[in-house]
């Protein structure tokens, strides 16, 4: 995997080894553990294999500024690695703005108000960290390298997991913090229904849960009117399983992510990357 595979005009495959200006580090903060990689973003692949710790517990800006360095150490170290001067990408599973997370949905409280980029950097040494929103991360990954690749429009990323996380990328753009798994819908906070913890929590079957992923999909749809759905998250590998009970309901086409567990990883690198290269 140390190299990049790439398509030539005719059609024939070449590798091109990259250099250290189209590499960028994107780590992912999740719940359950902390994952980083080395990604060519020419490409969006990892060069490498990618690196994971547990995420501690509690889970406090401090103790997962210790992580971040770690798995930092262990990316910098490998042969195919980004400048050491780079930007790191760090996405996370709430509102991030200016480099602040300013909300704590699904993680410990002490996020609220504290200063993601500015702590995670001092741990760094004085590294420059960009951080966004996790789904917004991995919108962006499956827009520019994903399914959404050759798809011009408004593509809204829902990603189904613990909550609901949302992205929504016109013509290549992302409008960040979108927040839409927590529409209000009958009442109810829709990712306490929806998320596919929802789902589980609630022992629910695949044919009730297809309901209520056809009332939130619907509300969706008819508040953006976008021109593609990418559904992300664990849930994605096993379509079948849900998006019969409501794929004809909804008028927008309805596609699975395609990147996976890695698309947090590609699109924090790429937006890291995107501020390196801004003067380029
Ligand atoms: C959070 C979002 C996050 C989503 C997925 C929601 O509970 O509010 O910021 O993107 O979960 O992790």
């Amino acid at each position: 995997m140390s190299n990049t595979i790439v398509e030539t005009v005719e059609g024939q495959t070449e590798v091109f080894k990259p250099n250290p200006e189209d590499l960028a580090i994107g780590i992912d903060i999740g719940g359950t553990g902390m994952k980083g990689g080395v990604v060519d973003i020419r490409t969006g692949n990892l060069v490498s294999e990618r690196f994971r710790i547990p995420t501690p517990s509690p889970a406090t800006p401090e103790a997962c500024a210790e992580v971040v360095v770690q798995i930092v150490e262990e990316l910098q170290s490998r042969e195919l690695a980004p400048a050491p001067d780079s930007s790191i990408g760090i996405d996370f599973p709430a509102v991030v703005k200016n480099g602040i997370t300013l909300s704590a949905a699904n993680v410990d409280e002490s996020w609220v108000g504290a200063d993601l980029e500015g702590i995670m950097s001092a741990a760094l040494g004085g590294r420059r960290v960009h951080a966004l929103n996790d789904a917004d991360a991995a919108g962006l990954a499956e827009a520019h390298y994903g399914v959404g690749r050759d798809h011009g429009g408004l593509i809204a990323v829902i990603t189904l997991g613990t909550g609901i996380g949302s992205a929504l990328i016109n013509e290549g753009n992302l409008i960040p913090n979108t927040e839409l798994g927590h529409l209000e819908i009958d009442g109810h906070d829709a990712e306490s229904r929806a998320s596919a913890r929802a789902r589980e929590r609630e022992d629910l079957s695949w044919k009730k849960y297809g309901k209520r992923l056809q009332r939130y999909f619907t509300h969706v749809e008819m508040l953006f009117s976008p021109d593609l759905f990418v559904i992300g998250g664990g849930i994605s590998k096993n379509p079948q399983k849900f998006l019969p009970y409501f794929e004809d309901d909804v008028r927008t086409p309805i596609v699975m992510a395609t990147l996976r567990n890695n698309a947090g990883i590609v699109g924090a690198a790429l937006w890291a990357a995107g501020w390196d290269h801004t003067n380029d």
